[in-house]
């Protein structure tokens, strides 16, 4: 961070300094986890739902913070405040006020924000220093502590922007008003606390309209609700495709996947043309790439380094999209990070691609927060998976009360011959897989965040030794 008083601090955020020396300087990080507090750093005390971090200012000071941002009175130095999330944004807008030579961009979507964010991180790195968040620091407390990490040498803040309602992404843009604006798409997640995609489209929206007018408005012209933002910005509109036949500015043509699922394709920019060849797993990985690379090309890389950037760039966060290849010849999909419908559907097009061969296993938990349309969701996405490739799914397996209508849709499928299975819980899951699984087989396992499947794919993955 940009070394700020304890003065400047009480300041910013209208607080009150307790036990501290007004002119003692935070210049280390901002943190709200107190083992994380380090030299010359900000401790932010959050009460959460199972400690409260006011009870570690003290360790947090002792660990080197020079003091705790607070809500109630601490025997450490510290800046009382009204608000925590509240202050944290005072103080990264004021960070991001002082530094206006940096440039902000921010990507939004309902899937693949991560994925993007990190691959624009990897090209944008390479013109200059690039603060990028780390996974998904994309809300009211990740961003500002992602914002304040900014100093006098950072050049590019790629930012992830998310939101659970209308006015959270517009509350972002405030608090680090980008430049430059990326909206990926329009989809389910969350879409039950909206109330529906126009809604969902709606808030997404918020990031075209809080662009300047020689800001750039990245959109996929794939995606219509997303094309139509177009006309909610005064920004400059960009748009890509991986669509035929599309004339979007950037776009993917000779899309390909290789035996892992790993997309290849020729970019196309008015500067020219450029083979592909992604690390990343997934077709749905092609617009994520070429947002990034219409990012990139805004801010000025040129076409070889963009494609030599996107070849270059791996998955930087966990579990999304893992591939990972047992030495008794099963093949592991790790996307246990989190589901929604149309995330679902493209882990299942990369399990039909990568079991060519082979047979298509899945383990799905439930799909969080999709209001009323949740049941004919799940049921949806088993009609799917029973339908790919030449017989669907070998094997279907629901983890959870809640994921059992994935079973109901894909037994609609008459034709279908693989086996619908039930598990109360991940370990049930493996049980039924274990004495199935034969060499050449894919599994996928996806869910919702709070299923927590990672740990069942990291048993996958350790089974039959590394
Ligand atoms: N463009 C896309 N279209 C559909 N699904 C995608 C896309 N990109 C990624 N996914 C899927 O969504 C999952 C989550 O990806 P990612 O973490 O990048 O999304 P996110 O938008 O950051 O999610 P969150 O809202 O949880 O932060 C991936 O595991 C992948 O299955
Ligand atoms: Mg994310």
């Amino acid at each position: 961070m940009i070394p700020l008083s304890l003065a400047q601090i009480a300041r910013v955020t209208g607080g009150q300094l307790c036990h501290g020396d007004p002119d003692a300087v935070v210049s280390g990080e901002v943190v709200i986890d107190s083992r994380r507090a380090g030299p010359n750093g900000l401790f932010a005390a959050v009460a959460g739902e199972r400690s409260d971090g006011h009870d570690f200012a003290a360790a947090a000071v002792a660990a080197g913070a020079t003091a705790v941002l607070a809500t109630r009175p601490v025997t450490v130095p510290s800046v009382l405040v009204a608000d925590v999330p509240a202050a944290l944004a005072a103080l990264a807008r004021s960070v991001v006020d002082a530094l206006p030579a940096v440039r902000i961009a921010g990507i939004t979507g309902s899937s693949g924000k991560t994925s993007t964010k990190d691959l624009a991180a990897q090209l944008v790195e390479r013109l200059g220093p690039t603060i990028a968040p780390a996974g998904s620091y994309n809300n009211e407390f990740g961003h500002p502590l992602t914002v304040l990490r900014a100093d006098a040498a950072t050049r590019y803040l790629v930012l992830e922007l998310s939101a659970r309602g209308i006015g959270h992404i517009a509350y972002l843009c405030r608090v680090a008003p980008p430049r430059y604006g990326v909206v990926l798409n329009v989809g389910h997640a969350h879409a039950g606390e909206f109330g529906g995609l126009d809604q969902v489209a709606r808030a997404k929206g918020e990031l075209a309209e809080a662009l300047p007018a020689d800001g750039v408005a990245i959109l996929n012209a794939d995606d219509p609700r997303v094309l139509a933002m177009a006309e909610r910005t005064e920004a400059r509109v960009v748009t890509f495709s991986s669509a035929p036949g599309s004339d979007a500015p950037v776009r993917a043509v000779d899309i390909r996947l290789d035996d892992l699922g790993r997309p290849g394709f020729t970019l196309l920019t008015p500067e020219g043309s450029a083979p592909v060849s992604l690390r990343l797993h997934g077709a749905h990985n092609v617009p994520n790439a070429l947002a990034a690379a219409a990012l990139a090309r805004e801010l000025g890389m040129d076409l070889d380094g963009i494609a030599d950037g996107l070849g270059a760039a791996v998955a930087r966060s966990r579990w999304r999209m893992e591939v990972h290849q047992r030495p008794d010849g099963v093949t592991v999909i790790n996307d246990a990070y989190n589901a929604n419908p149309e995330s679902v559907r493209a882990a299942i097009d990369a399990l039909a691609h990568l079991a060519q061969g082979g047979r298509a296993f899945a383990i799905l938990g439930h799909m969080a927060e999709l209001g009323g349309t949740s049941r004919a969701s799940h049921e949806d996405i088993g009609e799917y998976a029973a339908r790919i490739g030449d017989s669907g799914l070998a094997g279907l397996i629901a983890v959870g009360e809640e994921a059992a209508p994935l079973l109901d849709g894909a037994r609609r499928v008459r034709s279908w011959t693989g086996e619908a299975l039930a598990a109360p819980d991940g370990a049930a899951a493996l049980e039924l897989l274990a004495n199935r699984l034969k060499p050449s087989d894919v599994v996928l396992v996806k869910a919702s965040r709070a299923a927590h499947l990672e740990g069942v794919a990291a048993a996958l993955e350790g089974e039959a030794g590394q």
